[in-house]
C-alpha cells in the first residue's frame, strides 16, 4: 500500500463520503451544497492510499481584521481523516504540505481554524488567538441597567434573505474595527446567509430576523431561532449593532419572549456589553469557549502585516518546529502607522515559539500573560512589557461566523 499527498482531483461526492464518515454526523443535503459553494478544489489538499481517499484538508480565501489592517488568510476547513486511517500521521502530512503552499504561495501568511477539539492544532503551531462566550439567560433575570436612547430604536421582522444585504453591510463595517472578523463578500455573504436559513432537524423554529432601527435607518440585526421542548427557549445566532442602544433593545428583544422561559447564545464577544448591562451579574453564567486558532505561516509578513499599539523595536527569537524557515531571529520594529520584521543576526531581546505568536497575534491575549506562564523568555530586560503593550489590540478579538 503506497500513501500519496497531493491535490485533490475527484468529485464532491467523494469527499462528501469521506466527511460523513470522518465527522460522524448526518450532514444535510443543504449543509453540504452550502459547503460545495465555498469549496475550491484548487484549494484542496488530499491523502490517498491506493486510490483510496484516506485524509482532506482545505482552505478558503479569506479577508480577516487584524490590529490595524485587513489581511488576506486561509481559513483551514473541511479537515477530515477516514476512520479506518487515523493516527498514522495523515493530519500531520496535510498540515505540512498546506502551511507549505501557503508560503510559497506568499499571498496569506496566516492560517485560521475553529478546531472541533481544542487539543488537536497547538502542535501544528496554531496558537489560540480568540474566545467567546457561552450564555444562557433565565427570563426573570433579563433586566438590564437603563442605555440612553434606547426608548428610540424599532424592533421589527424581516425577511432573513431579503434583510441579508443591510445585515452584510452592517456586519462588514462591525468586522474593520474587530480583529478576528471577516469581511464578508458575496461569497460569504451567500455562505453565511445559507448557513442561517438550513433547516434545523432539532425541533426548532426557521430562522427569525430582526432589524433594530431609529429615525428609519437599520441599526443592527439579530437573527435567532426559537424552541419549544420541555422549556422554552430563544437561541440566538447573531446580533451585531452599530451602536449601544441598538444593541441593548435587540438584546431586551431576545430576553423577553412569552412562552420562553431562556435566552441561549454560544459565540457572545468576551468583551459584549451585554455582560455589563444585565443587573443581575450572575444570571448568564457565562462559559470561555475557543473561538478561532491562528497560525503564521510566514513569521516575517505576518507581523509585517498587521500594526502595533505602541513603538516597538524588538529582535524576536522565533522557535517554530513545524516550519524551519520561521525559526531563527525577526526584527520587528514599528507601531500604530505599520511595520517591518526582518530576519537578523543580532541577539534576541525576547523567545518566543511560533505558536505563542499566534496567540497575540490578533490583539489579547498579552505576551507578559503568555510569559508569566513561562511561554515567554524575556533576554532584554524591559523588553517583553514594552513587547507585550506593542502588540495589544484596541477591542479584543472575536469571531462571529463558523466555517
Ligand atoms: C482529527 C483528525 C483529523 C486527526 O487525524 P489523524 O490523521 O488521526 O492525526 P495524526 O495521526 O496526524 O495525529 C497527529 C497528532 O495529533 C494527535 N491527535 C490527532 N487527533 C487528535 C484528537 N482528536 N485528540 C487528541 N489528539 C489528536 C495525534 O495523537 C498525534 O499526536 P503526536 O503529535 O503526539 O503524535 C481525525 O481524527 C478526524 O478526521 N477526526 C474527525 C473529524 C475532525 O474532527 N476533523 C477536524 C476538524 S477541525
Amino acid at each position: 500500500m503506497t500513501n500519496a499527498i497531493g491535490r485533490y482531483e475527484g468529485a464532491w461526492d467523494e469527499l462528501v463520503g469521506l466527511l460523513r464518515l470522518g465527522f460522524a454526523a448526518p450532514w444535510s443535503d443543504e449543509q453540504l451544497a452550502t459547503e460545495e459553494k465555498m469549496w475550491d478544489p484548487a484549494r484542496s489538499i488530499v491523502v490517498r492510499e491506493d486510490k483510496e481517499l484516506a485524509g482532506h484538508t482545505a482552505s478558503f480565501a479569506m479577508t480577516m481584521t487584524v490590529p490595524g489592517a485587513q489581511l488576506p488568510v486561509a481559513g483551514v476547513s473541511l479537515v477530515c481523516v477516514s476512520p479506518t486511517h487515523t493516527r498514522r500521521g495523515i493530519l500531520r502530512d496535510l498540515m505540512r504540505a498546506q502551511l507549505t503552499e501557503l508560503y510559497e504561495g506568499g499571498v496569506e501568511p496566516v492560517a485560521v481554524l475553529t478546531a472541533s477539539e481544542p487539543v488537536i492544532y497547538g502542535r501544528f503551531g496554531y496558537g489560540l488567538g480568540s474566545d467567546h462566550q457561552t450564555i444562557t439567560v433565565p427570563k426573570e433575570s433579563r433586566a438590564l441597567r437603563p442605555v440612553a436612547g434606547i426608548e428610540n430604536v424599532r424592533i421589527r421582522y424581516a425577511d432573513p434573505l431579503e434583510a441579508r444585504p443591510v445585515t452584510t453591510r452592517i456586519h462588514n463595517e462591525e468586522a474593520l474595527g474587530r480583529p478576528g472578523m471577516f469581511h464578508h463578500d458575496e461569497r460569504w455573504e451567500h455562505y453565511v446567509g445559507s448557513e442561517n436559513v438550513v433547516t434545523d432537524t432539532s425541533g426548532a423554529s426557521p430562522l427569525r430576523c430582526v432589524l433594530a432601527s431609529v429615525d428609519g435607518e437599520v441599526t443592527g440585526y439579530a437573527y435567532y431561532r426559537t424552541r419549544r421542548t420541555t422549556k422554552g427557549f430563544v437561541d440566538v445566532s447573531r446580533v451585531h449593532a452599530r451602536d449601544l442602544a441598538s444593541h441593548a433593545a435587540l438584546w431586551q428583544f431576545l430576553l423577553n419572549q412569552d412562552l420562553l422561559s431562556e435566552t441561549t447564545y454560544e459565540q457572545l464577544p468576551s468583551d459584549d456589553p451585554l455582560l455589563a448591562l444585565l443587573v443581575d451579574p450572575r444570571a448568564p453564567k457565562p462559559v470561555t469557549a475557543d473561538g478561532l486558532w491562528v497560525r503564521l505561516a510566514d513569521v516575517g509578513k505576518a507581523l509585517a502585516g498587521r500594526t502595533y499599539a505602541e513603538e516597538v523595536d524588538v529582535v524576536l527569537g522565533v522557535t517554530d518546529e513545524f516550519l524551519p524557515w520561521n525559526a531563527g531571529r525577526w526584527h520587528l520594529t514599528g507601531g500604530p502607522g505599520g511595520a517591518t520584521c526582518e530576519q537578523t543576526d543580532r541577539p534576541a531581546d525576547v523567545l518566543v515559539d511560533v505558536r505563542e505568536l499566534g496567540a497575540v497575534y490578533l490583539g489579547r491575549p498579552s505576551l507578559e500573560l503568555l510569559g508569566a506562564a513561562g511561554l515567554v523568555e524575556e533576554r532584554t530586560a524591559g523588553a517583553l512589557a514594552a513587547t507585550s503593550r506593542a502588540f495589544l489590540g484596541k477591542r479584543l478579538p472575536w469571531l462571529d461566523t463558523g466555517f
